[in-house]
C-alpha cells in the first residue's frame, strides 16, 4: 500500500468543509485557533464560493480567500482547495439562460438554490474553465494546499438534462457510438412501436412520453449523462494539473448514488473521497459499512477519505434525528476500519441562515463550549485520530467480493421489469450476511481478476456480457464459490434478451435453466422448504427452474412450482455454484449459504471486528455500535496486544461502553 496520497499530512486527515465566506472576516482567526484545538489538519475551502469569488463575469475578487488561505497556513491547517465550480453565481443564469438544466418535462431550473447548471452548457463549462484557470494560477503553490477538490458531488440534484445542447450532445455521442443509424436500429431494437429513425436529428433525449421510453435509449442515456459528467470533470482536472502536477485531485462520490458510474472516475482520481448520511436512527452499521467498502474498492490500493459526514444530524430529511452520544465517534471510525485514512465533517461551523441552517456541525450555532456534547466529541475524536497515526497507509484484506456494476444497476431498474427490483437493496443481503461474520467483502466489476476471493457473489446481475459471464464461470471452475440470485443474466449491454433458456450464459455453470418467473407483490411470498425441513418465505421474485446438472438445496412448497428448486448448488469444475431463485430473509440466507461464507472474527451482535494491515502490525478494530456496554471475545491477532486509543493492554477479551470502540495492535 502506498503512502497516503495526501503528501503534506503527516498523520489521518481531520477536519471538514470549511464556507468563510458565510462569516464576517472578524471570525476567521477565531476558526483557526478553534481547528488547532479540535485537532483538525485539513479543511475543503471554497466549494460553494463561486458568487463571492467571480462577482460579476470575470470580475475575480481573491482577496478574503487570500486572507483565509494565509491564516490557515499560519495556523498548520492543510486545505483541500475547491474551484469553486459547483454552483454558479445568479449572473450566469441571467447572462447564460441556457446554462440552466432542463427537465425531462421541458421545464428549465433557475437559480437560487445549488447546482442548476447543465453539464452540457458551453457557456458553463467555459466560465468554470475560466474560473479554475484563476485559481489554479493563484494558489496552486500556496503553502496551504494538500490537494484540489473539484466541483461537489456531481450530479447529485441534477441527474438529467434536455436542453437543446444537451440533445444535440447525445445525438452526437451515439453517431460516435454507432456511427451508422442501421446499427443504432438494430441496438436499439426500434422495429418494436415503429420506432425506427431515418436520421440523427430524429433523435432525442428521452423526454416526456406517453408511455416507456425505449429502454435502450433509456439506457444510452444513462451512459452518455455519466460520460458528461465525467468529461467535465476531467476538464476541470487537467486545468489543476496542468499547473500542479503533484498535488492530488479529487471529487467526493456519494452512496447510494446510481447516476454515475464511479468505477470508471476512480481512475481519474488521486484519492477517493465519499460523503456519508447514514441516518442515525433508521441505518443500522452495514449500512456505512456497504458504502466504506464499496469506495474503498473503488481504488483497493489507496486509502480513501470520508469526506463529509454529520457530526449529529443532518437537515434534509422529513425527521432528522440526532447522533447519539459516542455514536459520531463509532461510525468516524468504522470509516478508518474499512481504509479511510480521513475523517472530514460537513461542515466546520454551523450556518446562521440558509437553507442548511439547522445541519450540525463542527462548531455548533452555540459555539464552541467545552460543556457542548458536539464539540466535547469533536475535539476528542482528534484526539483519537491522532493517537491513529500509525494505522495511515495500512490496508484492508477482503477474502469475498460481491460484484457490483452501475451499468447493471441502470438496466435493471428500468420500467417494465417482472418485479421492482432495488439493486442497492439486493446487494446489501449478500454485504450484510458478510459483516454479520465480520468477513470484509470487496466489490467488483464482473469482469475483474476474481482469483484471491474465497467467495463471489453475483446478485441480480441482469445485464450480464457474454465474456463476463465468462469470467464469472472461469472463477468457479477454477476452484472458486459463486453464488448468484435471480434474475441474472438476462440481458445484454443493449438491452436485448440472450435467447434460449434464462440465464443463457451461465447455464452451464449454474448446471440449470429458468423457464419462467413470477413477480411477488410487496407482502407476498411464496413457502421454501430449507434442509433440515424448516420453511422460510421467498420474497420479491420466484422462479420456476428446472435442473441441468444442479442440485437443489431448497425446495418451494406452494403454488405450482411447489416442489421445484428455491436454491440449487452445483458442482462446476474445480469449483461450486450456487443459485438462489427468490429472496431470501437474512436467516435463511445464512441458512442456506452458511458452509459457502467463510466466518472471520466472532462477536455479539452489533459489534464489528475488522482488520487493517502494514507489512508489520495488524490493527485490530472494534466497535461496538449498540446502545449496551459489551465484552467482545478477542481474535488471536489482538490479544495480549495495546489499544491504541486508550494506550492500555488487553487480555483476552476488551468491555466496551455503548458505541465505545477499540483500536488493538502489538506495541
Ligand atoms: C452534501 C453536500 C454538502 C451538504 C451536505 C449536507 O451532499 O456535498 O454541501 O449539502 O450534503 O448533508
Amino acid at each position: 500500500m502506498p503512502a497516503f496520497p495526501l503528501p503534506r499530512l503527516p498523520r489521518i486527515a481531520y477536519g471538514g468543509d470549511y464556507n468563510p465566506e458565510q462569516w464576517a472576516p472578524s471570525v476567521w482567526a477565531e476558526d483557526a485557533q478553534l481547528m488547532r484545538e479540535a485537532g483538525v489538519n485539513l479543511v475543503s475551502v471554497g466549494i460553494f464560493s463561486w458568487a463571492m469569488l467571480e462577482l460579476r463575469p470575470g470580475r475575480y475578487e481573491f482577496g478574503w480567500l487570500d486572507r483565509v488561505l494565509d491564516t490557515l497556513a499560519k495556523a498548520g491547517v492543510s486545505v483541500c482547495l475547491a474551484n469553486a465550480t459547483a454552483s454558479p453565481p445568479p449572473w450566469m443564469a441571467k447572462k447564460f439562460p441556457a446554462s440552466c438544466a432542463v427537465a425531462r418535462d421541458g421545464g428549465a431550473m433557475f437559480p437560487g438554490s445549488r447546482q442548476h447548471y447543465s453539464p452540457f452548457s458551453a457557456d458553463y463549462r467555459r466560465c468554470a474553465l475560466a474560473l479554475t484557470e484563476a485559481i489554479a494560477r493563484r494558489y496552486a503553490k500556496h503553502p496551504a494546499l494538500a490537494a484540489w477538490h473539484v466541483n461537489n458531488e456531481y450530479s447529485c440534484h441534477q441527474q438529467e438534462c434536455h436542453s437543446p445542447a444537451a440533445t444535440r450532445a447525445f445525438r452526437g455521442w451515439l453517431r460516435k457510438k454507432y456511427r451508422t443509424l442501421g446499427a443504432l436500429n438494430d441496438a436499439w431494437t426500434t422495429a418494436f412501436w415503429s420506432q425506427r429513425y431515418g436520421a440523427w436529428d430524429e433523435i432525442w433525449t428521452p423526454r416526456r412520453a406517453p408511455y416507456h421510453n425505449n429502454p435502450a435509449q433509456e439506457l444510452d442515456y444513462a451512459r452518455f449523462w455519466d460520460e458528461g459528467c465525467l468529461d467535465l470533470y476531467l476538464a476541470e482536472r487537467a486545468v489543476l494539473k496542468r499547473h500542479s502536477p503533484d498535488l492530488p485531485v479529487t471529487t467526493n462520490f456519494m452512496w447510494p448514488f446510481k447516476p454515475l458510474n464511479y468505477r470508471r472516475w476512480a481512475e481519474h482520481c488521486d484519492f477517493i473521497a465519499w460523503d456519508a448520511y447514514p441516518d442515525p436512527h433508521g441505518a443500522p452499521p452495514e449500512f456505512s459499512a456497504y458504502g466504506h467498502d464499496l469506495m474503498r474498492s473503488l481504488r483497493p490500493e489507496l486509502p480513501f477519505v470520508l469526506m463529509e459526514q454529520a457530526t449529529t444530524q443532518v437537515n434534509w430529511r422529513p425527521i432528522n434525528g440526532l447522533k447519539r452520544p459516542g455514536q459520531m465517534r463509532a461510525l468516524s471510525l468504522q470509516a478508518v476500519a474499512r481504509g479511510a485514512d480521513g475523517v472530514m465533517f460537513f461542515q466546520w461551523r454551523q450556518s446562521q441562515g440558509g437553507a442548511e441552517k439547522f445541519h450540525s456541525a463542527m462548531v455548533p450555532h452555540a459555539g464552541a463550549q467545552t460543556g457542548n456534547r458536539v464539540w466535547r466529541e469533536v475535539t476528542g475524536l482528534g484526539v483519537d485520530l491522532e493517537a491513529l497515526t500509525p494505522v495511515a497507509g495500512s490496508g484492508v484484506k477482503a477474502r469475498a467480493a460481491i460484484v457490483f456494476d452501475w451499468e447493471n444497476w441502470w438496466a435493471l431498474e428500468l420500467p417494465s421489469k417482472p418485479a421492482r427490483i432495488d439493486y442497492a437493496a439486493v446487494v446489501a443481503d449478500f454485504h450484510r450476511l458478510c459483516f454479520r461474520r465480520n468477513l470484509t467483502v470487496d466489490f467488483v466489476a464482473p469482469g475483474a481478476d476474481l482469483s484471491a476471493y474465497e467467495v463471489v457473489f453475483a446478485p441480480a446481475l441482469y445485464l450480464l456480457r457474454a465474456a463476463d459471464a465468462k469470467n464469472l464461470s472461469d472463477y468457479a471452475r477454477a476452484g472458486g464459490k459463486l453464488v448468484v440470485s435471480y434474475f441474472s443474466g438476462i440481458v445484454d449491454e443493449h438491452e436485448r434478451v440472450a435467447l434460449g433458456g434464462y440465464p443463457a450464459h451461465l447455464r452451464e455453470a449454474l448446471g440449470l435453466v429458468v423457464e419462467e418467473w413470477d413477480g411477488l407483490a410487496p407482502g407476498t411470498t411464496r413457502r421454501v422448504k430449507l434442509p433440515g425441513g424448516k420453511t422460510t418465505a421467498g420474497a420479491e421474485f420466484a422462479e420456476v427452474v428446472h435442473l441441468e446438472g444442479a442440485k437443489a438445496t431448497a425446495t418451494f412448497a406452494e403454488d405450482f412450482y411447489a416442489g421445484k428448486p428455491a436454491a440449487t448448488r452445483h458442482k462446476f469444475g474445480a469449483g461450486q455454484t450456487y443459485y438462489l431463485a427468490t429472496r431470501f430473509d437474512d436467516a435463511a440466507l445464512a441458512r442456506l449459504l452458511d458452509g459457502v461464507v467463510p466466518r472471520g472474527a466472532q462477536a455479539p451482535a452489533g459489534v464489528e471486528i475488522s482488520e487493517r494491515r502494514d507489512g508489520r502490525r495488524t490493527f485490530t478494530f472494534v466497535l461496538n455500535h449498540t446502545r449496551a456496554a459489551v465484552t467482545v471475545p478477542l481474535p488471536r491477532a489482538a490479544v495480549g496486544t495495546t489499544d491504541l486509543l486508550t494506550g492500555r493492554k488487553v487480555g483476552r477479551r476488551v468491555k466496551l461502553a455503548a458505541f465505545g470502540c477499540a483500536v488493538l495492535a502489538a506495541r
